[in-house]
């Protein structure tokens, strides 16, 4: 089956994910690329469609990011996104000038209805705009399809030529009408049929593993999260138990979590693997005592697994693959996709082991965002506690406990967190808030309690709301859920005498707390 493709272009916007995202809500296929990218590579993609993104310069500066006029004549539709629409204008010979009046935020925008990309839109809708230039004058052969009270170009084309361009974001949800602009071009304007669906992705992706993987022997380390989690099961369904996981619970999930994974992956449980669990509890207890320092901890983290790893992997001897949980933002975030130069390095805790005896590495997600992984993992049946799994980091309850980790206080934070989520279900919060958990300070003080004095560990709570998980806002949970979550946790949890409620935002937190 040919593979539909529209690229989306990367000028450097905070947004660029996210638009491919919605693409592909729209069932079309759709991967970033940077705007560096040789005009010839996307010829030889031979893609139905391409989206320009916004990006921070003005285009009309020297050095500013651009793209050579051909692209816009190779008969492939092209749809100009802020700084693209911008862009697009500037290099077909338009006019873009800094704008009298700054746009920014939720904008009532009036849309010429004959417009292919607004079809079915309401003739006043809700649009986000966020910029300080503005399109003064369009290029030849374009009219103009939008406007707003201070903005005269919010959309022009030039229909003929397939060549589209929009000021604001339609890709935010704070565009009302945002997907079905995108959808109009996508599946209107690029005439894509839609053939990308997760069943049929999953198929494929089995039936690939299959082939490729033939008679072989496949390793896989099996963290309980979502990835490793959904890449497993897809192994398993290909290849049945020439698949082995090692799963090394480190002592620092959260309550009853090694269990968990045990239950689902395990002897008993509902998939044909071999499954190694490794109880590595007491090695990490003992390298991490004394240790306060975050990156330190991280690191001793990161290390143990791959020592545990590889001790594992020696038992098993050589094998011909290896499984790897990437996903799609993790490539584009490495820089090998798209234009974006931040690279959390932190957040792959260790990275390989280099000495397991392995072949090939199989990335079985690695063009999947995280809702297509959730749903690919849905599709195959895992159960959806596990597909919607909070997010959780690599080093564990290791960066919830402020200062050296002991097993006291890893039991600590497990129960008191174990109490919160079971109260944010309670109150039906668990499926709105983005992320939330409880973490241990440092700190401890005099509380009273019946008639005897205290000298405990507070407890902090977090709940944050996130896009992209490089900024986040803290959640609003009602008072009354926060104080049963404190009465709770005092009375239940040994140790603690006192709750905070953390509602610092990121930046100038971090989500975690180290
Ligand atoms: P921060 O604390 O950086 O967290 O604001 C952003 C997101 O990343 C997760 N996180 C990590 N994940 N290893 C991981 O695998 C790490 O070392 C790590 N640190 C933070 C965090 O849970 C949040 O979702």
């Amino acid at each position: 089956m040919e593979k539909e493709l529209v690229i989306v272009l990367d000028f450097g916007g905070q947004y660029n994910q996210l638009v491919a995202r919605r693409v592909r809500e729209c069932n079309v296929y759709c991967e970033i690329y940077s705007y560096r990218t040789d005009l010839s590579k996307i010829k030889e993609m031979n893609p139905k469609g391409i989206i320009l993104t916004g990006g921070p310069n003005s285009c009309y500066e020297a050095d500013s990011p651009t793209y050579t006029k051909e692209l816009f004549e190779l008969g492939i539709p092209v749809l100009g996104l802020c700084y693209g629409a911008q862009l697009m204008m500037h290099v077909l010979g338009g006019k873009v000038q800094k704008a009298p009046v700054r746009e920014y935020g939720k904008t009532e925008v009036f849309v010429d209805r004959s417009s292919d990309l607004f079809e079915d839109v309401s003739e006043t809708t809700v649009c986000w705009m966020s910029h300080f230039d503005y399109i003064s004058q369009v290029a030849e052969g374009f009219r103009i399809t939008a406007h707003t009270a201070d903005c005269p170009v919010a959309a022009a084309e030039n229909a003929e030529k397939g060549l589209y361009a929009i000021q604001f974001h339609p890709e935010v949800l704070h565009t009302q009408e945002g997907t079905k602009m995108l959808y109009n071009f996508v599946r209107g304007v690029c005439d894509c049929a839609g053939t990308w669906r997760m069943d049929s992705f999953v198929e494929n992706a089995i039936r690939e593993i299959r082939e490729k993987v033939g008679d072989g022997k496949v390793l896989c380390a099996l963290s309980g999260g979502v990835d490793s989690s959904v890449a497993a099961v897809m192994l398993s369904k290909a290849i049945g138990n020439q698949l082995t996981c090692v799963f090394v619970d480190h002592g620092l999930l959260r309550k009853d979590e090694g269990d968990e994974v045990e239950e689902v992956f395990g002897p008993n449980g509902n998939y044909e693997l071999n499954f190694i669990r490794v109880n590595a509890q007491e090695r990490y207890y003992k390298k991490l005592a004394g240790v306060t320092e975050p990156e330190q901890k991280r690191k001793i983290i990161g290390e143990e697994f791959i020592r545990v790893f590889e001790e594992e992997a020696k038992k098993i001897g050589a094998v011909d693959f290896l499984v790897q949980g990437t996903i799609y933002p993790d490539v584009v975030e490495s820089g090998l996709g798209g234009e974006s130069a931040v690279i959390k390095s932190h957040h792959n805790v260790g990275g390989l082991p280099d000495y397991v005896d392995f072949k090939e590495i199989i990335e079985p997600l690695r063009d999947l965002f995280k809702d297509e992984v959730r749903k690919a993992g849905l599709e195959m049946g895992i159960p959806e506690k596990l597909v919607f799994r909070q997010p959780f980091p690599g080093p564990g309850l290791g960066i919830r406990i402020v200062g050296e980790v002991t097993a006291e206080k890893v039991k600590i934070v497990q129960e008191a967190d174990a109490i919160y989520r079971e109260e944010i279900a309670n109150a039906g919060l668990d499926k709105t808030i983005g992320q939330y958990f409880a973490a241990l300070t440092n700190m401890r003080s005099v509380g009273v309690m019946g008639d005897e004095r205290t000298y405990d560990y507070a407890v902090a709570l977090r709940a944050v709301n996130t896009i992209d998980f490089m900024t986040a806002e803290s959640a609003e949970i009602p008072f009354d859920v926060l104080q049963k979550v404190m009465s709770r946790i005092i009375n239940e949890v040994k140790g603690v005498n006192r709750v905070f409620y953390d509602l610092t935002s990121k930046p100038p937190g971090t989500i975690e707390f180290e």
